[in-house]
């Protein structure tokens, strides 16, 4: 992209496991932007409250999770070797760890915490300050950056989003069920869009986005075709 077009800020949320990441990231790859997966910092949050016994089996000790936030630091780091920007959780890289399907059973209710979401959504602010950012989420366009030059709202049938979740678990090596996959992603998406705090929602301004009979280009093609020539 020509460097001398101004960086706008591009705002991706929607539903669970639709791909959001992958097309924000070759989005920020294309335009020379930062990309930042926030669902990874509220992932990280979940690991640390995993291994402190502050959430088990979907249950949230809120009061001892406030207590300890200020002992959480989160942040990301560009691996030289994959050219990734790594999430961080107190000097250890996680990366790996958050995918988990014990972490993705227990984030929701991690995510739903108010004063969790104030700390990552001030983080995530000033990420964004310099624009040059894709963002993708479950609030970006409405909570965090609400003044985004681009919003786009993906989603794809549920069916669509857990088996290519299945595969890429698989491929991964973890040993899951298809239908535990399901079941997870359309509890994640009735928790995320009926909790109190920041629920998911589609923002008025946002492009809506069905990719479940799109491949990988196709989508980046469509997403790119909405760049403002500014
Ligand atoms: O995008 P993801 O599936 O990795 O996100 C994990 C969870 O984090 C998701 O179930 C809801 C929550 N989340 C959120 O509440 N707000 C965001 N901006 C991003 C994620």
């Amino acid at each position: 992209m020509d460097p001398l077009i101004s960086k706008i800020v591009i705002a991706i949320d929607g539903h669970s496991s639709c791909g959001k990441s992958t097309v924000a990231r070759e989005l920020a790859r294309k335009l020379n932007y930062i990309f930042i997966d926030s669902g990874a910092m509220y992932r990280a949050v979940t690991l640390y409250a995993l291994r402190n016994h502050i959430v088990e089996n979907g249950i949230v000790d809120r009061e001892k999770l406030k207590a300890d936030l200020s002992k959480i630091k989160v942040y990301f780091r560009m691996n030289s070797q994959t050219q990734h920007n790594d999430i961080w959780l107190n000097g250890e890289n996680i990366e790996d760890e958050i995918r988990l399907l014990e972490v993705s059973q227990n984030v929701s209710p991690v995510a739903a915490v108010a004063e969790v979401r104030q700390l990552l959504v001030t983080l995530q602010h000033e990420m964004g300050i310099e624009k040059g950012i894709v963002m993708d989420g479950r609030d970006i366009g409405t909570v965090v950056f609400p003044e985004a030059e681009l919003k786009i709202f993906m989603t794809a049938l549920p069916d669509v989003r857990a088996q290519r979740r299945f595969d890429e678990l698989t491929a991964k090596g973890e040993t899951v069920s298809y239908e535990q996959i399901r079941a997870n992603i359309v509890e994640r998406d009735r928790y995320d869009e009926t909790r109190d705090e920041s629920p998911l929602r589609r923002a008025t301004d946002a492009v809506l986005l069905d990719n479940s009979y799109m491949t990988r280009e196709e989508q980046l093609d469509w997403v790119m075709n909405l760049i403002p020539k500014i």
